[in-house]
């Protein structure tokens, strides 16, 4: 009682179930219609349902039996803050404080019987609903974390692979069957690095790939994964800050072409992705500042301050965040384009330096300057967080590369909206501004 658990359910019931649906198989409803049909739709449908049970409900052992098949998150809040919350109510057992109190107390055991996952607020709710798991100190539980019980390939690139890579070996044990390692960078995104790991895996359709790695790595073995077999089950263990708050969370995977980079993938959604915000403290300054720049992007498109958290709080807010969005739209058909703040004018800045002299993370960050701007919103914390230097690149082509992005109609991501029309001459004036 007095949890948030009805407001929580509410939100979550904000999220059509449809979309849960979509997300757990990892393509859209008429996709799932047309290769599985309509009973396997339906048998998804029926297993995705948001429930707030009532606190009392799990006294009743028919109720606990029936919450086995039930991914079942405790909202656990300490009794006094409860106590607050309803003292004044009119709910029957909230009349008499010390009779709240034994309740609570004689509950609790039920609660932890029943609970897949504890939550402490509404994030850890989402979190829970989208199957990311963030605990400082998660890497040394993998063997746990990873579900279900079948064997396990390791794929990694050799950076991190030399740092973290033993401590995942030694927590996946005996599941660990095969270890594979991607080249670093965007070398890993190619068909012909993919080409190589297809060949190697040895896994059947009940093994699962675990990918531990920065963005690269995540998007590139999930790609293997959603592709190979048609599809097996795989857990992104995001290394660096850019894949904790943003590439291992939402389903994307992809690998680049020649033509452009994420122009292959497939929306395959993990079956757990583990968060552990302690693999941070072995990242450069530089790989930290480009995760920044999504940080920041993050806090600004939800309105608070995510930046002047401590890490493993930093991390869980922003993972919530994008995870809400991508459950709500899992497919970017909608809301979830919102997240390319900033990205058409960094899309532009990159083509036109040829994606050599400038990162994505300084684009992302001049990107955030000019969407900003355009959205007369105040640009104080972008400077002084990310420090952006306008970029010597031809203006002409960044012009070009930027109408190429937008295939013609200039409509943008601003702080107003995810689709907002704005005047070409304003856009090509930002877009200078950002060019040295
Ligand atoms: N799928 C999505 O939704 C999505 C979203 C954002 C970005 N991305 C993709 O992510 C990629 C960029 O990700 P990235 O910046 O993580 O790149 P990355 O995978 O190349 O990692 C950056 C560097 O940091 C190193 N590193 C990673 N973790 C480390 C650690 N804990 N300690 C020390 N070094 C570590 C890596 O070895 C690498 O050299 C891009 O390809 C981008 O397209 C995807």
């Amino acid at each position: 009682m007095g949890s948030g658990k009805s407001r929580a359910a509410r939100a979550l019931g904000g999220v059509d179930t449809d979309n849960l649906v979509a997300s757990a198989a990892g393509k859209p409803i008429p996709e799932i219609f047309r290769d599985e049909g309509e009973a396997v739709f339906r048998n998804l449908e029926e297993q995705t349902v948001v429930a707030a049970l009532g606190g009392g409900a799990v006294t009743s052992p028919a109720v606990r039996d029936s919450l086995g098949n039930a991914l079942t998150i405790w909202l656990d809040v300490d009794v006094d803050t409860c106590w607050e919350r309803v003292r004044r109510s009119d709910r029957p057992l909230a009349q008499d404080e010390a009779e709240f109190r034994r309740l609570y107390e004689e509950r609790r055991a039920l609660y932890a019987e029943v609970a897949d996952v504890v939550a402490k607020d509404m994030h850890d709710v989402v979190l829970a609903a989208a199957g990311v798991h963030v605990e400082r100190g998660a890497i040394k539980r993998l063997g746990d974390l990873v579900p279900g019980n079948g064997p396990v390939a390791l794929v990694s690139d050799p950076h991190v692979a030399g740092i973290h890579g033993m401590d995942a070996q030694l927590a996946l044990g005996a599941r660990l069957t095969e270890m594979h390692e991607l080249p670093p960078g965007e070398e890993a995104k190619t068909l012909a690095a993919l080409d190589r790991l297809w060949q190697e895996l040895r896994l059947d359709r009940g093994g699962t790939i675990v990918a531990l790695g920065g963005g690269c790595t995540t998007d590139a073995a999930g790609f293997a994964a959603a592709a190979y077999l048609r599809g097996i089950d795989w857990v992104p263990v995001p290394t660096s800050l850019v894949a904790q708050v943003d590439a291992a969370i939402g389903g994307k995977t992809a690998i680049d072409l020649p033509q452009g980079k994420n122009l292959v993938g497939a929306f395959h959604w993990p079956a757990r992705t583990v968060i552990d915000p302690a693999l941070l403290e072995t990242l450069s300054e530089a790989q930290r500042l480009e995760g920044m720049a999504e940080v920041v992007k993050t806090g600004l498109l939800a309105g608070e301050p995510f930046w002047e958290l401590p890490d493993d709080e930093l991390v869980r807010r922003c993972a919530a965040f994008k995870a809400a969005v991508c459950l709500r739209d899992p497919h970017d058909r909608d809301e979830r384009k919102m997240l390319n703040l900033g990205h058409t004018f960094a899309h532009a800045l990159e083509a036109a330096a040829g994606y050599e002299s400038v990162t994505h993370g300084q684009a992302v960050a001049l990107g955030l300057l000019a969407a900003l701007r355009l959205s007369g919103a105040e640009t104080a914390v972008v400077e002084e967080l990310l420090q952006p230097k306008p970029v010597r690149v031809d203006r002409d082509r960044a012009w070009e590369a930027l109408l190429r992005d937008k295939k013609g109609a200039l409509r943008l991501v601003l702080l107003q909206g995810y689709d907002v029309a704005v005047p070409e001459e304003d856009v090509r004036r930002e877009l200078g501004r950002l060019i040295a």
